[in-house]
């Protein structure tokens, strides 16, 4: 591997919604950037606004909105960016591929909480909407989500702070040779 400047990845977000994946994206990509890497965020709502706009909620729809966003995710980092993606993203199989399919490092960070947590933060109120049956195929309450088997990375945020999360991520980052050895310390 070259110099770890050059080197993209994609670092695929996958939770729940609330869970904490943009919010864990966004803290990321200033940290990132100061390090001297080149970030782009693909970002489940703003993706939805955009790049799929029009979209629904059934697995058709969630799977090709995540299929996109894979696609656009490797191009990037191929590049030499590292493309962050922040979408629910639930069905193994369609990250599965996605990782199949890409010709830079794909680290898949488990974004979890319980879902009791996430449905107390409710950040947009729609847990609650969702258990009213207000939107039908919610994903934990009335569709499913999938978690990953062997994602390459864990963050708890039901007991993890923000930085100790992004911290983990950067570990892994290092360990890949994507950031500089000491990167994770930064945030000490
Ligand atoms: S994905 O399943 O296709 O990966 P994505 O991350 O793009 O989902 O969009 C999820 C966001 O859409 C949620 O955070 C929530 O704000 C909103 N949303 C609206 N309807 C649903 C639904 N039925 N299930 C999950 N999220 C929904």
């Amino acid at each position: 591997m070259g110099d770890w400047r050059e080197q993209g990845c994609t670092l695929w977000f996958t939770g729940l919604s609330g869970a904490g994946k943009s919010t864990l994206a966004e803290f990321l990509t200033p940290v990132l950037r100061d390090l001297g890497k080149k970030v782009e965020v693909l970002d489940g709502d703003e993706v939805r606004e955009f790049l799929s706009k029009g979209l629904g909620f059934s697995k058709e729809d969630r799977d090709t909105n995540v299929r996109r966003i894979g696609f656009v995710a490797d191009m990037l980092a191929r590049n030499g960016v590292v493309a962050i993606t922040a979408a629910i993203s639930p069905y193994r199989a369609i990250r599965d591929e996605i990782r199949a399919r890409s010709s830079a490092p794909f680290i898949e960070i488990h974004v979890h909480a319980p879902l009791e947590v996430v449905e107390e933060r409710d950040t947009k109120g729609l847990y609650k909407k969702a258990r009213a049956g207000l939107i039908p195929q919610f994903t934990g309450v009335s569709d499913p989500y999938e978690p990953p088997v062997a994602p390459e990375v864990v963050c708890e945020t039901a007991r993890q702070s923000i930085e100790e999360s992004a911290k983990l991520v950067l570990a892994y980052l290092e360990q890949r040779g994507i950031v500089p050895s000491g990167a994770s310390a930064h945030l000490d």
